[in-house]
């Protein structure tokens, strides 16, 4: 049996917006990305299982619990960076650490003392720890938003939307910083970046509209578009007109000129060549046939 299991969540918000319907998924120990775009329902999700949400039906079971029955039993297995979070200006890194940490319950000072620098070391802040967090980059701030969801030594870490306006280099680091995290415990990552996905998570489900579109294990569901794949570059007009005839699921300007992909069983016209997918094609062609599910699903 895995270890959390979310059966048939549904949630709508008082203005009516249905921000998840009827999710289900089965989730083992490592990292897990969950894909979707802007409104998909990725942060509800991560609320809801950081019990911060309640749920309107459906149940969420970790390590054999029902988590809304016990939160507290949950909040103290729990580590949670959400999408946006705020930090009081002028207060240094390894204060805030301590206190957050106090917060987590940790009371004995001299362990949390050593955990609190232990996590400053791991996630490459150490040098910075009396630096106001309020003044941090970007990849910073996330990193120390990493070192505040592992104080405690979580089993379930949830990150919501962690990689997001971070450049390149700075992602890079954060990658590896998760990809240390372990394998013992279950670590939630959502993104609307396909290499997040694709660097990190050895199982992944796409969110849309509140709905579980795709779940499996990145290189199968891209091996199983394999030989359905095509692309050609063309112009303005043509592409046009191969949208009204084909699966177009992605275009990307190339030197002033149209990179498009196609997903069909057969080649869909002259000039087009096969090609390779990854898993960013696997996502486009899932978004393009959202209600297709069973096509793609592992
Ligand atoms: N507190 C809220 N009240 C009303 N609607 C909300 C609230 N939070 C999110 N929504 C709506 O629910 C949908 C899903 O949002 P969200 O869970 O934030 O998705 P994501 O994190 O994937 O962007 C969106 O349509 C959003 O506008
Ligand atoms: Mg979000």
């Amino acid at each position: 049996m895995q270890r959390l299991k979310i059966e048939n969540l549904s949630k709508t918000y008082p203005a009516g917006v249905r921000a998840l319907d009827d999710v289900s998924l089965e989730i083992p120990n490592g990292m897990f990305g969950l894909l979707g775009p802007n409104g998909a329902g990725k942060s509800t999700f991560m609320r809801i299982l950081a019990t911060l949400t309640p749920a309107d039906s459906g149940l969420v079971i970790f390590d054999g619990q029902n988590i809304a029955r016990d939160t507290t039993w949950l909040r103290s297995r729990l580590g949670y960076l959400p999408q946006d979070f705020g930090v009081y200006p002028g207060v240094s890194a390894e204060h805030l650490l301590d206190h957050l940490a106090v917060l987590k319950g940790l009371t004995h000072k001299s362990d949390r003392r050593e955990q609190v620098a232990a996590l400053l070391q791991r996630t490459n802040l150490y040098q910075y720890r009396r630096q106001a967090v309020s003044t941090f980059s970007g990849g910073m701030r996330q990193r120390f938003g990493i070192a505040q969801a592992l104080l405690g030594n979580p089993q379930l870490v949830i990150v919501d939307e962690p990689t997001a306006g971070l450049d390149p280099s700075e992602r890079n680091r954060f990658h590896d910083l998760l990809n240390e995290i372990g394998e013992q415990i279950v670590v939630i990552l959502s993104t609307h970046i396909v290499d997040d996905v694709h660097d990190l998570c050895p199982q992944m489900a796409v969110l849309a509209g509140g709905r579980v579109i795709l779940e499996g294990k990145p290189e199968i569901l891209t091996h199983s578009l394999k030989g359905q794949l095509w692309r050609k570059t063309v112009t303005p007009a043509e592409l046009t007109e191969l949208q009204a005839a084909v699966r177009v699921i992605s275009t990307r300007r190339v030197a002033g000129r149209i990179q498009v992909h196609v997903y069909e069983g057969e080649r869909p016209g002259e000039g087009f060549e096969a090609f390779d997918p990854g898993l960013e094609d696997v996502y486009f062609a899932t978004l393009a046939g959202m209600g297709r599910k069973e096509e793609l699903t592992c």
